[in-house]
This record gives C-alpha cells, sequence and structure tokens, in this order.
C-alpha cells in the first residue's frame, strides 16, 4: 500500500485530502517528494507563522526534548510562566490566562469564563452568548453551536448547548441582547466567513455599549492573533480592551496551542477548568520562542515592509485581473480577494497547486491568502508569478 491508500484504509475521512507528500519546508517554501516545490501562501492555515523549518524553534524544540516535555500542570511549568507575562505584556493588556491546545478549545474555555460570570456576578443567571451568522468559532459540540453559519448546525451532532443566538451584523447585536445575555463574542476579522474586516468605529461603538451594559466582550484571535494583522492583536489595531481574547494558530508556530486570556483574574479556581497537556514544557517553550521571533520582527520593521510588499503584489496581481476579482479584502498578512463564482475559485486553486502555489477558500468566494509572516520579497514575487501562470489558463 501507497500512503494514500494507508491513509485512506486508516484515517477517518473529514479532510477532501490533497495528496501530495511533502518532505521538507524552507520558510515559505515546501519541497514535494516527486522533486516540486511550492510556494506556500497558506502557512498550514494560519499557523506557521515564522516559516518552516525555522532554525531558532528548531533548536528551542530539540534542546526542550532532551531535556523535559511534560511534567503536568500539578506543578510550576517554567516556560508557560513566562510565556504568560511576554503574552500579557505584548498584548499591553492587564490580564492572566489559561492555556489548552486548540483554537476551539481556546473558545471553550472563554465561554466558560464567560458563564462562570454570568452565574456569580447577578443575582438572576445571565448565560447567552451573542455571535455573527458569518463567524467561525470551532469544531467542538459548543464551540460548532457558537459559529453562526447555519451549515454547521447539522442534526447529525445535535443536541447542542443553549444559549447561542446569531446576528447578521454588529448593528443588530443591540436589539437582540435580553437580560440573560451575558457576552458578545466576535472575530475582528472573520477568517473563514470571508476575511472581512469590521470598521474600527462600530467595533469601539460596540465595546463601549458592553461595558455601560455590563456584558462581556470576547474577541476570538485564533487566526487574528500573534501579529497576523500587523499587531501583537487585532484588538490592539481597534483599539479595543476585550474582557476575553482567545488565541491560537500563528502564536505556537506549529505546536499545539490554545490561549484564552481575561481581565478578570480572579474568575477560575482550582478545579473549574483544566487540560492534561496544555501548557506544557514543548508547547511553551516553543511558543515563547516565536513570540520572541515575532516580537524582533515587528520591532526591526521587516514585518510591516512585508505587509506593505503583500499588499502592493496583491494589489496589482488584482488589477491586472479585474474580469475574474471582484475585490480586495482584509488586513496584515490575512488577505483575501472576491471572486466572481465558487467554479473559478476551486479552479484558481488548483492550477495555483500545479503551478507551484498554495492558497486558499474562504467563504464561498474569496480566496485566501496567509503566508508565514515571515516571508522574503523572493517567495512573494515567486508566488504571484506562479499565480499568474495559474489564471492565464482560466481567463
Ligand atoms: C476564528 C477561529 N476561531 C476558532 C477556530 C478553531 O480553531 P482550531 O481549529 O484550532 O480548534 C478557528 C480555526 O480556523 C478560527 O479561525
Amino acid at each position: 500500500m501507497n500512503f494514500e491508500q494507508i491513509d485512506k484504509q486508516y484515517v477517518l475521512n473529514t479532510y477532501a485530502r490533497n495528496y501530495v507528500n511533502f518532505i521538507k519546508g524552507e520558510n515559505a517554501t515546501l519541497y514535494s517528494e516527486d522533486n516540486k516545490n511550492y510556494i506556500d501562501f497558506t502557512s498550514g492555515i494560519g499557523v506557521v507563522s515564522c516559516g518552516h523549518g525555522n532554525q531558532r524553534i528548531s533548536d528551542t524544540i530539540s534542546n526542550q526534548a532532551k531535556n523535559m516535555l511534560h511534567i503536568s500542570n500539578l506543578y510550576l511549568i517554567e516556560p508557560q510562566a513566562k510565556l504568560a507575562q511576554k503574552i500579557a505584556q505584548l498584548s499591553g493588556y492587564d490580564v492572566a490566562m489559561f492555556f489548552g491546545n486548540s483554537g476551539a478549545e481556546a473558545n471553550e474555555g472563554a465561554i466558560k469564563i464567560a458563564r462562570k460570570y454570568g452565574e456569580t456576578k447577578f443575582n438572576n443567571k445571565k448565560f447567552k452568548v451573542i455571535t455573527l451568522e458569518h463567524s467561525f468559532h470551532g469544531r467542538t459540540i459548543t464551540t460548532v453551536k457558537a459559529t453562526g453559519q447555519e451549515s454547521m448546525h447539522t442534526p447529525n451532532f445535535s443536541p447542542y448547548p443553549d444559549g447561542f443566538s446569531y446576528n447578521k451584523s454588529i448593528n443588530d447585536i443591540y436589539n437582540s441582547i435580553d437580560d440573560e445575555t451575558v457576552a458578545v463574542m466576535i472575530e475582528l476579522v472573520q477568517g473563514e466567513g470571508g476575511v472581512q474586516p469590521f470598521e474600527k468605529e462600530e467595533i469601539q461603538k460596540l465595546e463601549k455599549f458592553l461595558k455601560e451594559n455590563d456584558i462581556l466582550l470576547i474577541v476570538d484571535e485564533v487566526q487574528t492573533g500573534g501579529y497576523r494583522t500587523g499587531e501583537f492583536l487585532a484588538s490592539n489595531l481597534y483599539d479595543i480592551k476585550p474582557d476575553i481574547i482567545t488565541m491560537a494558530k500563528g502564536v505556537g508556530g506549529g505546536v499545539p496551542i490554545g490561549v484564552v486570556m481575561t481581565t478578570m483574574k480572579d474568575i477560575f479556581s482550582p478545579g473549574d477548568h483544566g487540560s492534561t497537556f496544555g501548557g506544557n514544557y514543548l508547547v511553551t517553550s516553543t511558543a515563547l520562542e516565536v513570540c520572541n521571533i515575532l516580537d524582533e520582527l515587528k520591532n526591526n520593521g521587516k514585518l510591516d515592509e512585508t505587509i506593505l510588499y503583500f499588499e502592493r503584489k496583491l494589489k496589482e496581481f488584482y488589477e491586472n485581473n479585474q474580469n475574474i476579482f471582484t475585490g480586495m479584502v482584509g488586513l496584515g498578512l490575512m488577505r483575501g480577494l472576491r471572486v466572481l463564482n465558487s467554479d473559478i475559485l476551486s479552479s484558481i486553486i488548483s492550477n495555483g497547486f500545479d503551478n507551484g502555489v498554495m492558497v486558499l477558500k474562504a467563504g464561498k468566494n474569496t480566496l485566501r491568502f496567509l503566508p508565514p509572516l515571515t516571508i522574503s520579497k523572493d517567495e512573494i514575487d515567486e508566488g504571484f508569478n506562479r499565480l499568474n501562470k495559474a489564471i492565464a489558463d482560466i481567463k
């Protein structure tokens, strides 16, 4: 049996997989078994923020592995404490955090914090969480229910937990708040929903309203966190102070991590929440190095330079192909091009792959770009050259 056959026989069928076998990665370039190379404009869906095969990350992991990988959360974990301090410093907020293993798990933690707040702070319990229709918050039973996309609430997995409702727009949220509403949970740039950023003013207005009415603002930064939008958090860019923020993907650079942080530093007591693997030596020592690398990249101006260069190249590509693309969306290195229809979008992605460039889909009609934050100018140029070839076949 070859690897494709083994995969098909033994791995559950949850992804429409492409059966290329990558054997090596260098920054934003991947090499496959059959000697082809690919420019990676996906970074494993926003995860490999410091690029593939990063030497500093590799050294950190191997040094940690030689020593110890896991002890358990029953004892002090030095890199966990240091990572929490670093994330708090980079965020600029007065927060404490909990470490889990994924974005969905971080969001579960956020919902638990909100529910405990709703139980303990008011005479009449508040428990309802409002989210948006085009949101994406994860794949566990609760975060699937928190996700506003109707297609995610299939009867296959019902019954779902109560207490979630959805609005079309930020403006609609005001009217759907009631006495039982404890929190509003949003992404500032909807990733899976179509790389759609909200207006700063409407978010600031919502933040003010929620604060005045004692309702929590939860910002899901699973995709935007870790400098993806150009600032450590999109919340920094929007100049808001959420009560709860979640992060995952890029902050681990490839090791599985979920972070839920809150300004309510005393909300949990021992026994309220936990995770066997969450925050262990392997993950937190790596994420700490990821944060150091990205902090340096931001401070020496390289991140902002890369964002501007990528934006310029994307704009050229967009303007030269107005017959295919209808709009340019996104922020930082989280970008999208709206495509005329979903058939053309699928063709661009598969032709792109055949021409050696990897791009993603978001929503029904958005071509999505999430390159490593360390991508070089040469890799950006080469990626767009290959994309131009890919769409020449479509035009
Ligand atoms: C905004 C957002 N929240 C949550 C998740 C779920 O994260 P994970 O797949 O790590 O559970 C994702 C994943 O794409 C996401 O983009």
